[in-house]
Parts: C-alpha cells; structure tokens; sequence
C-alpha cells in the first residue's frame, strides 16, 4: 500500500464536515490525477466519509488520519481506509493497527519516538512537525543513526508544492503529505477546480 502512495510522492491530508463535502473533495483530487486522500478524524464525519468514498471511488487509495485511539483505527478499517496514519507514536495504536493488520505510520520527530517506532516493528514513520522540527537538515539527521535500518518517512507538516522537492530527493523519503493540497478555505468555498490545479501541481513538482 506505501508502495502505490510513494509512486504519486503527495498524500493530501484532508479534513471534512460532510460525507457530501468529502466526495466532491475526492472528485477534485481524481480530477487533478492524484487520487489519493488521508481523511482525518479531526471532524465527526471522517469514518462515515472513508465509507462513502471507498464504495463510490474504487480506484482512490483512502487513508484516515490522525489516529488517537485503537477504537479509532478499528473504525478507520470497518470504514475501509487502506492505510493510517497518526501525529504521535503512541504504543496503543501501533498496537491496534498490528491486531488489524492495517498499514500504519506512526508520527516521529525525535530519536527517541523514532527507536520507540522502530522497536515495535514501524518501518514507515511519519516526520511530523516536519518544518517546525527542523525540516530537511533535522531529518537528514536522524537519519544519520537510522538511515541503515532500511525505515522510510513520510514528512508532513508545513511542507508545499515549494519545498516537497527538497524532501522527496532524500532516499529514504517515501512520500510527503500535507493539508495544503485542500486548503479549508478553498473546500468551504467549493473552489473544486482550484483543488484539482494545486494537487495536479503537487503531482508535476513530485514527479520532477
Ligand atoms: C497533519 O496532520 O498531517 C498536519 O496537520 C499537516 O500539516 P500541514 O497542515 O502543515 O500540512
């Protein structure tokens, strides 16, 4: 499953009030050939909408996002999501995505959340806050000690069309993630084409 999200290099991280709102979002993102989303359970509608968007869009790969809990993770999988990602490195819901075997990301921004990660069997780690914790120079150090344990990062955090390049020509960079391919504003105001521009220029800058 990282495998096929590496390819696109961009995970849009999203975060809608409706199921509604959520599938006119997917639309937009296909429209903008990066058929990808990692919906967070930062809003009530998350589940319902990974739900309806896995029956109505097969081809997406549909991910939720900040995980806190392992009901959470366990909703996430009933709702469909192919993968999950959390801020945090939190042992419970590492633990939850083992029991369902559901491909899980943990956050990291530390070289102790990165052995904690590691220790318990992570090999994809999400970099959060990556700019705030230093960006590229702070990833490229943690991968000093870590870089020959063969564990990939998604960093997420700050990260734009501008800067993803710099991220994803590190090696061990699987692919970026962020919110700013479906900016809240753009999404409250239905601006669905300039969704599909933005991911279509995040999938034009990754590629290159
Ligand atoms: C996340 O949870 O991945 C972050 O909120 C994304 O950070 P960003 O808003 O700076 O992209």
């Amino acid at each position: 499953m990282f495998d096929r999200l590496r390819s696109y290099g961009v995970v849009p991280v999203v975060a809608v009030d409706s199921p509604d709102e959520g599938l006119r979002l997917c639309e937009a993102l296909i429209a903008g050939g990066l058929p990808v989303a990692e919906i967070t359970f930062r809003t009530a509608a998350a589940e319902a909408t990974i739900r309806e968007a896995a029956k109505r869009f097969p081809e997406m790969i549909l991910g939720a996002g900040t995980i806190l809990t392992a009901e959470q993770m366990r909703k996430a999988v009933d709702a469909g999501a192919r993968f999950a990602v959390a801020p945090g490195c939190n042992p419970t819901t590492i633990a939850a995505a083992r029991e369902c075997a559901m491909p899980f990301a943990p956050g990291v921004c530390t070289p102790s959340d990165v052995e904690r990660a590691v220790e318990m069997g992570c090999s994809l780690l999400k970099f959060f806050p990556a700019e705030a914790a230093g960006g590229v120079a702070m990833l490229k150090a943690l991968l000093g000690p870590y870089g020959h344990l063969g564990i990939s990062f998604c960093p997420t955090g700050g990260v734009t069309t501008g800067n993803l390049a710099e991220y994803l020509a590190i090696p061990q960079v699987a692919f970026v993630g962020g919110t700013w391919v479906a900016k809240k504003e753009l999404i409250k105001a239905g601006r669905w084409d300039d969704i599909a521009a933005v991911a279509a220029a995040a999938v034009a800058a990754a590629k290159r």
